[in-house]
C-alpha cells in the first residue's frame, strides 16, 4: 500500500523501490527510473508500456523515436506536451525491451494508481496494446476489452474518467498509414484541452 500526499512522494518511493529484479538492472546499467513527466493537473494522461533505452538513460518518458511521434501528434492537434502528463505502466526498463512480467506489473501498478488518483485526469490515453489491457482491466472494463485494431480511438468511461485506447506511437515510426490513424484518433483529444 502506497501512502503519498503528492507526486514527489511517489517519485521518492520509486527511486527507493527494490521490489522487483528491474532494480538490479537499473543499478548495474546506471539507468534512471522513469517516473513520469508533465503537468500535475493535466486533463490528459498518456500511459505507455515501459521505458526504452533512451528513457532509462535520461529518466524522461517518450524521449526517443516514439516520443518524437508523440510530440508530432500532440502538435498536430494543438496540445502542448507540458500540458499533459506522460508515464508508463512500468517505471524501470525491462532488459532488451522485453514485455513486462505479471509480477513486475503487480509491484509497479500501485505507483501508477497513485499518480492517477493525484492528477485526476479527465482522460487516460493508453499507448499500445499492453497498456490498454492493464488499464482497462484496472478500471473494470474487461468485458469491453477487444483487439486494439477494433477499439482504438473509442472512448470508455469508468468512475468519471474516460479511457481512450490508442496505438503505440512506435507503430508509426516506419508506417505512414498508422500515423494517419493516430492523427485521426488524436483529434478526439481536442475537446479535453483547457
Ligand atoms: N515506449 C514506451 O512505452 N514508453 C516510453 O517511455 C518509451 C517508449
Amino acid at each position: 500500500m502506497i501512502n503519498s500526499k503528492n507526486l514527489k512522494d511517489i517519485k521518492d518511493q520509486i527511486l527507493n523501490c527494490d521490489k522487483c529484479s528491474l532494480r538490479k538492472l537499473r543499478d548495474e546499467s546506471k539507468y534512471f527510473p522513469v517516473v513520469g513527466q508533465g503537468n500535475h493537473n493535466a486533463e490528459i494522461m498518456f500511459i505507455g508500456e515501459a521505458p526504452g533505452l533512451n528513457e532509462a538513460k535520461t529518466g524522461i518518458p517518450f524521449c526517443g523515436a516514439s516520443g518524437r511521434i508523440l510530440d508530432e501528434l500532440l502538435k498536430y492537434v494543438g496540445i502542448k506536451r507540458e500540458d499533459v502528463y506522460v508515464t508508463n505502466i512500468l517505471k524501470d526498463r525491462p532488459p532488451d525491451n522485453r514485455d513486462p512480467e505479471a509480477s513486475e506489473i503487480e509491484v509497479c501498478l500501485p505507483y501508477l494508481k497513485e499518480q492517477i488518483r493525484i492528477i485526476k485526469p479527465k482522460v487516460i490515453c493508453t499507448l499500445g496494446r499492453y497498456s490498454m489491457g492493464v488499464i482497462m482491466q484496472q478500471f473494470g472494463l474487461t468485458a469491453e476489452l477487444d483487439s486494439i485494431s477494433k477499439i482504438h480511438g473509442k472512448e470508455f468511461e469508468k468512475d468519471g474518467i474516460k479511457i481512450l485506447p490508442l496505438y503505440h506511437p512506435a507503430v508509426a515510426v516506419y508506417n505512414g498509414n498508422m500515423k494517419e490513424t493516430l492523427k485521426t484518433d488524436f483529434q478526439i483529444l481536442k475537446k479535453y484541452q483547457k
